[in-house]
């Protein structure tokens, strides 16, 4: 049997197990400017600053990689406006952040449909990603218009493509042409705001994750809330279906 999907080994950090691989959905922005009668704008630049704090932090504690859900393929259901806010935002961040990113040896990849965003944006990723791809540090992938339903079809459909046999098709054809290709297996998949569904994100890539599911809202997020999900995640007893 093929073992592509299920990879029972998490990296080891001075001593307690580190997770290779966080993801998160940061969710509650809305809800913590609600809070403060404040317009739902404030909650997402407020997120942005939570994003900064909670990447700088993964990458001091030496996580591979770190995928974050910023837009999915559901949330052109919400008021044109809002959308124009969170790509503003997205744009001001890239601006404001990549050479950071850049001179901490971070490496950016952008994992979703993300061309159907406006050219200009789609260029700043492109180049964002192009400068921090030689980077050897934490790979910060940035979930946008991703859904991971679309993601299966979309590989799928390469494969179908791609002319292959069914009796060639396993678990590595599939991964392989998931837009996570290529990063540490999913050790732990984080929801803020104390919903508890997944979204349609990372669906494939669950499979065997720790899921953590948090009260806090994003844009309270951070290095602090960060360690204590790491130590959760170094608690938790991982059996892969073995005893
Ligand atoms: C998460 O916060 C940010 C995005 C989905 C882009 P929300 O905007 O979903 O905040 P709530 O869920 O309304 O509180
Ligand atoms: C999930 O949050 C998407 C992101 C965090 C980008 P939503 O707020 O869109 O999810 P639902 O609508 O509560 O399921
Ligand atoms: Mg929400």
């Amino acid at each position: 049997m093929t073992r592509a999907a299920v990879h029972p080994v998490a990296g080891q950090g001075g001593g307690a197990t580190l997770p290779r691989h966080v993801a998160i959905i940061m969710d509650g922005n809305g809800r913590w400017a609600k809070a403060r009668f404040l317009p739902r704008l404030a909650g997402h630049k407020r997120g942005a600053e939570a994003v900064r704090a909670t990447v700088k932090a993964a990458a001091e504690m030496g996580i591979e990689a770190l995928t974050l859900y910023a837009f999915s393929s559901e949330n052109w259901r919400r008021p044109a406006d809002e959308i124009s806010d969170l790509m503003g935002l997205l744009r001001h961040y890239l601006g404001q952040e990549l050479d950071a990113l850049h001179g901490n040896g971070i490496r950016l990849r952008i994992i979703g449909e993300y061309h159907r965003f406006g050219p200009d944006l789609v260029k700043m990723l492109d180049e964002a990603m192009a400068r921090t791809a030689p980077n050897t540090g934490m790979t910060l992938a940035i979930a946008l218009n991703y859904g991971a339903q679309d993601e299966i079809v979309r590989a799928v459909r390469s494969i179908v493509a791609d002319g292959v046999a069914p009796e060639a098709i396993d678990m590595e054809a599939i991964e392989q042409r998931l837009d996570t290709n290529g990063l540490p297996p999913l050790d732990l998949l984080i929801r803020t705001s104390g919903e508890r569904r997944l979204s349609n994100f990372l669906l494939w890539q669950a499979a065997y994750a720790e899921l953590l599911f948090v009260d806090t809202l994003w844009p309270d997020f951070g290095a602090e809330a960060l360690a204590e999900a790491v130590a959760d995640f170094g608690r938790r007893e991982r059996r892969y279906g073995g005893l």
